[in-house]
């Protein structure tokens, strides 16, 4: 499978988040070989989207000549679109925001109205492409928290995704949190082997992973120099 990995995460490799998504590749990898590309969207040459327009009308020419054209491309020839990323204010860091924006030229001016909301028609066919967004976020509570991003992903990319969200994320760069890390990514490894094998991951295994590895009170102390 040819995966197009994302990283929001302005901290690149040394990314909270990419703990998780390494792990979970390397459990991708144990079902079969994959050809896996990584962007660090912080590294992108990418403007701002100026709302012209004139791409969904002129067969998705964009105006900007920028780093987004080869992402367009990288996104064109990949099966599996994988999202890593922390959780900023409750949405997406800035950097892929601006790549998500971007991604228009993809589409059509024309809308269609599919079940209860319309979306703009594709300027090819994309049904191949499977979504993917592993994001990770400070605090202990999944609640009150992720919605937003989940919500937004579920719109942008209504077919064939699967959505990780792991709260407590910092400790995966704590060493002296192994206890706890060490043991979750080998369950987030199981998750990336079945995902490779069956397109989904088992209910139970996904809600463990997006659980909290501590309590969160135990947690909040901790950050809190109280522990
Ligand atoms: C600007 C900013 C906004 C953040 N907003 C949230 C938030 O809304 N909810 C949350 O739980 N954590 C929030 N965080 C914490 C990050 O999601 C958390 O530190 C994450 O582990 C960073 O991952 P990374 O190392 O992959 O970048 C925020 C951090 C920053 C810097």
């Amino acid at each position: 499978m040819k995966i197009l990995v994302i990283n929001g995460s302005p901290k690149r490799d040394k990314s909270d988040v990419m703990h998780i998504t390494r792990a979970f590749l390397e459990g991708m990898q144990q079902a079969g070989e994959q050809q896996i590309q990584v962007i660090h969207a912080v590294e992108q040459n990418v403007k701002y989207c100026t709302g012209c327009f004139s791409c969904m009308n002129n067969g998705g020419h964009c105006i900007h000549d920028d780093d987004m054209r080869g992402i367009l491309e990288d996104i064109l020839q990949s099966d599996l679109l994988l999202f890593s990323f922390p959780l900023y204010c409750y949405g997406m860091p800035a950097p892929l925001k601006a790549i998500i924006d971007r991604v228009l030229p993809l589409s059509k001016m024309t809308m269609e109205k599919v079940g209860d909301r319309y979306q703009h028609v594709g300027q090819g066919d994309y049904s191949r492409l499977k979504y993917l967004m592993i994001c990770g976020c400070g605090f202990p509570n999944s609640q009150q928290n992720f919605e937003p991003a989940v919500s937004q992903f579920k719109l942008l990319f209504p077919h064939d995704h699967t959505i990780v969200t792991v709260p407590e994320s910092p400790m995966f760069n704590v060493p002296q949190a192994d206890v706890v890390t060490v043991p979750r990514l080998a369950r987030v490894r199981e998750a990336g082997l079945q995902y490779a094998q069956s397109g989904r991951i088992d209910d139970e295994l996904l809600a463990e992973i997006c659980s909290p590895m501590i309590p969160e009170a135990q947690y909040a102390a901790i950050v809190n120099g109280e522990a």
